[in-house]
């Protein structure tokens, strides 16, 4: 692979679960263009990946050694979604699971992880430009950005969100139950040691309680034209 141009724009989407962050970077890479790294596929692949050969409880070392392993593909289906390969395997639907979730927030906390995901993050660096989506691309992964934005909304509004989404699936969770696990899951993010989730210095905050995902997407494209 050669290496990813530093004169190739990024765009970072950062922001906590269920603010919108995947939904948004796919709108701004369509509308502009532009590849998409969808990061936290890549930690829930390595929850995935570790599960399956019976690695959840395994150490630091072996988790990473498996994390540089990962044979990962992305790819788009006809309906514009998203699709998450392990090797020769499709994996989207049990990526998003609550499962795999937690296991992802649980290896994401694992600085040799990080480590080992870190150049094949920066690889999605390819001309015309990038939308990177996670939690530390303004951070840590794409310190040079052009556009950095930290996207937030109310856990409320979070919780909310979600809750819909999986009843849309058929699936039956409880309100409640959902919010407990987002404001863990926040916590744990946000109170780690190594990439924390907290906005850039340089970031733009942008709290989409209250938007649609139509405003939310057009702020951005207003604010990357801004800079052009
Ligand atoms: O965005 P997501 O829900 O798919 O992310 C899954 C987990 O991975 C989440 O708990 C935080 C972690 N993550 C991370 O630590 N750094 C990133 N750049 C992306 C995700």
């Amino acid at each position: 692979m050669t290496a990813p141009d530093p004169e190739v724009p990024v765009i970072t989407i950062d922001g906590p679960s269920g603010s919108g962050k995947g939904t948004i970077a796919r709108r701004v890479a369509e509308a502009l263009d532009m590849h998409l790294l969808d990061s936290g596929a890549l930690y829930r692949l390595v929850g995935l990946a570790a599960t399956r050969q019976g690695q959840v409880g395994a150490g630091e070392a072996e988790i990473a050694a498996i994390a540089a392993d990962m044979n990962v593909r992305f790819s788009m289906n006809d309906a514009g979604e998203e699709q998450v390969w392990l090797g020769s395997e499709e994996v989207s639907s049990e990526l998003r699971t609550e499962e795999c979730g937690l296991m992802a927030s649980r290896v994401a906390a694992l600085p040799a992880v990080r480590k080992a995901l870190l150049g094949l993050q920066k690889g999605f660096r390819r001309a015309p430009g990038l939308v990177a989506d996670g939690r530390d691309m303004g951070t840590t992964v794409f310190p040079d950005a052009r556009l950095k934005i930290f996207l937030t909304a109310s856990a409320e509004e979070r919780a909310r969100r979600r809750h819909k989404q999986l009843n849309d699936k058929g699936i039956d969770v409880s309100l409640a139950a959902l919010s407990r696990d987002i404001e863990d899951r926040d916590r744990r993010d946000s109170e780690r040691s190594v990439a924390p989730l907290r906005p850039a210095d340089d970031a733009r905050l942008l709290d989409s309680s209250n938007l649609t995902i139509e405003e939310v997407t057009q702020t951005i494209l207003d604010w990357a034209q801004e800079l052009d």
